[in-house]
């Protein structure tokens, strides 16, 4: 059996000093933890200060964004080879808030995963609907979208290196995660997606996390459907001793 992908976006929280300062506290709490695979995704500043203390763990590192191009005048973004240099394997891409704050499109989000996998890196490509698209009975037709824009031009077995997180708009930083019967119907679609677009190799390989209001109490009853192959965790990935306890109940 896969282990479960268990990630943790902190988004914009914790200096170096923090985030040295967490794993120290983290580590010993979640080594020994079997059957899962452990990333945490954060702070481009945190990257270097983490790599030396997750290389003797089976932590691995991830950023929370990358930019397509090699290199240039593009004041303020990272490129992927600068990512990989830092020992960062994964990359979250399209996570909802760049697309709705940063004003991201499918179109750049299917560039930077393009870029992401052509530099070796493991994208988390997040797809999701909003809660008006869901209440006027969208949600499909806008995840499936974001799917296929997203993975345009690329196919099996490039594809092999990405993970899908499915997070409900809705349910992010909210407190009310989808319920088991909204995340598991959402997830045997996307897989249904995937299977008539990429084949059933790439449908059974790419992991399918959920994300938005995951927590120590409902990760169990999330990951235990079918269809859900991990977690991306926000909220609650920042505590150390909380994460940890989330990661052992998964
Ligand atoms: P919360 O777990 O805080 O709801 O955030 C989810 C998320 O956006 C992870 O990428």
């Amino acid at each position: 059996m896969k282990p479960l992908l268990i990630a943790a976006n902190w988004k914009m929280h914790k200096t170096a000093a923090e985030a040295k300062a967490y794993f120290k506290e983290f580590w010993p709490l979640a080594n020994g933890v079997k059957g899962k695979l452990i990333v945490l995704c954060v702070p481009f500043t945190c990257l270097h200060a983490l790599a030396p203390l997750v290389q003797k763990t089976t932590v691995c590192l991830g950023a929370q964004d990358v930019h397509f191009g090699e290199e240039g005048a593009f004041t303020g973004e990272i490129s992927p080879r600068m990512l990989t240099e830092t020992g960062a394997s994964y990359v979250i891409v399209g996570h909802s808030e760049r697309r709705k704050l940063f004003h991201e499109d499918d179109e750049l989000v299917n560039k930077k995963l393009h870029a992401a996998i052509s530099h070796g890196l493991k994208p988390i490509f997040c797809v999701g609907e909003s809660l008006e698209q869901r209440n006027q009975g969208k949600e499909k037709k806008v995840v499936a979208s974001q799917v296929l824009n997203g993975l345009k031009g690329i196919s099996w077995p490039s594809l092999r290196n990405v993970s899908i997180a499915y997070e409900p708009v809705w349910a992010i930083g909210t407190g009310v995660a989808a319920t088991p019967k909204q995340a598991g119907e959402m997830h045997t679609f996307i897989r249904e997606v995937l299977e008539k677009e990429f084949g059933q190799d790439a449908a059974k390989a790419i992991p399918l996390l959920y994300g938005g209001s995951v927590k120590t109490d409902n990760i169990k009853e999330l990951t235990s459907l079918e269809d859900v192959d991990g977690a991306l965790v926000g909220g609650a990935s920042l505590d150390a001793e909380k994460f940890s306890e989330l990661i052992s109940n998964a």
